[in-house]
């Protein structure tokens, strides 16, 4: 049998899933927007393997990572793909990535989806997306496939502007594309001011979320959200989408912060971060915007032709471990790497 090995790219979310109404059926509690990435990814090769028990390889830098817990989460997630798939055999899996993990660049999305995206080419021995289509797996299908290992993974499925509805009730969830790679070009300055895995996981903290104040506010607000950042994106107004993405991260973080117990993800320097490049937009000096997911570092989300700029100012104000220099990617992909050694 083949080994197939799949490259995902994660994503960054313009309005944030945070906090779910049921765990079992991994509902989130309002939609989510994302863009996809171009770089930022997990690459995991996979096998089919004679035997009674996967084998997984991980990288110093894996967008799964090597904890009990983390552990648990990836082997209920590969039975999960052979109960979809309906087939016993068991993997042989090697996977990295090229960014730092659990630290907030959504390495669980690129990770879970490789994961899975390799699992299923390497069962189907299929070596592209439409050819796993034809055998009746849809980009959708695989994409909620993905969502129970981790929801944000779900919205990697596809490249360009993605999101992830939540449905009246958890069967009619759905994720689509709604914008191609083409239509908006759009850069992510991701400043990792630190590397350092974060304290509490994201499932603990979505679980935290129903206890602050801010969270029903919130969630009654997403719907509008959504639909002011579409129209953004259509009608490729930077500014205002520019605006609403800073505005969202900010409230998912002013959640997180007054839950019950309190989480913080930011660090000195992220706060910092933030306040600077809103005084370098009030100023003129260029136009960006700030995202952070659940962990300390800063995705400055900016038009590509500023990048370079915006960079060298951020490293002459701010000690940076690194530099991740995205932009909007077209998604998934698939390649056949022949018979290796399994
Ligand atoms: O996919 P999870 O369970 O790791 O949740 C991550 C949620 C955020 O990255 C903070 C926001 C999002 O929509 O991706």
């Amino acid at each position: 049998m083949d080994t197939y090995q799949a490259t995902v790219t994660s994503n960054i979310a313009f309005l944030k899933y945070w906090g779910k109404d049921s765990l079992e059926h991994q509902w989130p509690s309002g939609n989510s927007l994302s863009m996809t990435l171009s770089k930022a990814c997990s690459v995991t090769k996979a096998a089919v393997i004679e035997g009674e028990s996967d084998h997984i390889t991980f990288a110093a830098s894996s967008g799964l990572k090597k904890s009990a817990s983390e552990d648990h989460k990836i082997t209920a997630h590969l039975d999960r793909v052979r109960k979809e798939l309906r087939v016993p055999h068991r993997f042989k899996i090697e996977t990295h990535n090229t960014f730092p993990s659990s630290c907030g660049i959504a390495s669980s999305a690129s990770g879970f989806g490789a994961l899975t995206l390799a699992c299923v080419a390497a069962s189907l021995q299929c070596d592209s997306l439409d050819l796993i289509c034809s055998k009746g797996y849809a980009r959708e299908r695989l994409a909620h496939l993905a969502r129970m290992g981790s929801g944000s993974a779900s919205r990697s499925f596809f490249g360009g502007y993605v999101s992830w509805y939540r449905g009246q009730t958890p069967d009619k969830q759905s994720i689509k594309q709604e914008f191609t790679s083409e239509h908006m070009n759009l850069a992510d300055l991701i400043v990792v001011l630190s590397s350092e895995n974060k304290s509490v996981s994201s499932t603990q903290a979505h679980a935290a979320a129903p206890t602050s104040q801010l969270y029903a506010p919130r969630i009654a607000g997403l719907t509008e959200r959504h639909k002011l950042m579409l129209e953004a994106i259509k009608t490729r107004d930077f500014s205002a989408l520019g605006r609403l993405i800073e505005v969202d991260a900010l409230e998912m973080h002013a959640v997180i912060m007054t839950s019950n117990p309190p989480i913080n993800y930011w660090h000195e320097k992220t706060s910092s971060l933030v306040a600077w490049l809103r005084q370098m937009r009030q100023t003129g000096h260029f136009e960006a915007y700030a995202t952070i997911d659940a962990g300390p570092n800063v995705h400055v989300i900016c038009r590509p032709e500023d990048m370079n700029k915006i960079k060298q100012q951020i490293s002459e104000h701010f000690s940076v471990e690194t530099f991740i220099e995205d932009r909007v990617g077209a998604g998934p992909q698939i390649k056949r790497l022949g018979t290796l050694e399994t």
